[in-house]
């Protein structure tokens, strides 16, 4: 798969077809899944496909953007067990079903909720597992949306940080450490309202991730932003140069980050 191309086309799709997908791209889109690179490879997950017949209807309400649920031919549900950093994990492995889905050419959209147990009574799921992920996919009905480029990023400077907070990185500096292009795409990433709430700090041989926390978004969202972030940054490390590997702990060190962000992980490179 081409990853680059793959995350520069992305843009997320809110109105669909009326067209189901065959059932042999969600075998693929699974087998793809469970071959693929964890985050956390030691936490358990499940993916399940729902189609639309009467799903939404079921969660609208109590999934999307203040309830407001997007109508789409089928729905992946992604399970956890509940573990440390097991939100960034599916975040991590949501997306990367996105970028498959979207090799596939099929088109996506996150949606948000608040209440797995209210999204498992609804979906008629039982399982001792945790709803982590609630994902719209089909194809675009271009009527309305026709040529939608998508949503705006900040620029690679504005999101990474040499030292400590607040010194931005220039791209000279980043392309002479050749992370200029991870960086390039990992800003590409989706995230809640487009807050972009990624920010990140290279100290020496570590790159920290912090990522803004408020009023307007919940650990939920801020957990899965960064898993997608992770993803992004690490799938373009993992095939222009090494095997990135991520940790979720916190860092011991005084970077001087404000109050409003927080430390989802660092990784070293
Ligand atoms: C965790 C998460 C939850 C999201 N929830 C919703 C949602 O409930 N409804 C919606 O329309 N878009 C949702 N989105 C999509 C974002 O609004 C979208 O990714 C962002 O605005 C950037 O636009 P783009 O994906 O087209 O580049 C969500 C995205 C993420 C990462």
């Amino acid at each position: 798969m081409n990853y680059k191309k793959l995350i520069s086309n992305g843009k997320s799709v809110r109105e669909f077809k009326n067209k189901s997908i065959e059932e042999k791209y969600f075998n693929e889109i699974e087998s793809y899944i469970k071959n693929s690179k964890k985050l956390l490879p030691e936490i358990n997950i499940e993916v399940k496909i729902f189609d639309n017949k009467d799903s939404y209807e079921k969660l609208n309400k109590i999934a999307g953007y203040n309830g407001y649920m997007i109508e789409a031919p089928n729905y992946v549900v992604i399970l956890s067990d509940v573990k440390k950093g097991y939100i960034e994990n599916s975040g991590y492995i949501g997306e990367r079903l996105i970028l498959k889905a979207r090799d596939l050419e099929i088109d996506s959209c996150w949606i948000t909720f608040k209440d797995s147990d209210a999204i498992k009574e609804k979906l008629d799921i039982s399982s001792d597992k945790e709803v982590t992920a609630i994902i719209a996919l089909g194809y675009e009905d271009g009527r309305n949306t026709k040529n939608k480029s998508s949503s705006d990023r900040l620029g690679v400077e504005k999101i990474v940080y040499m030292d400590e907070w607040g010194k931005n990185a220039s791209v000279t500096e980043l392309e002479e450490r050749g992370l200029f292009d991870a960086f390039s795409y990992a800003r590409m990433a989706p995230s809640t309202l487009n807050r972009q709430p990624w920010r990140f700090i290279i100290d020496g041989g570590n790159i920290i991730l912090a990522v803004k926390k408020d009023d307007f978004t919940s650990n939920y969202e801020k957990s899965i932003d960064a898993g997608i972030a992770m993803l992004y940054f690490g799938l373009i490390i993992d095939t222009t140069m090494f095997d990135l590997k991520w940790s979720i702990d916190n860092i011991n060190k005084d970077y001087k980050i404000p109050d409003n962000y927080e430390i989802m992980g660092y990784c070293s490179i």
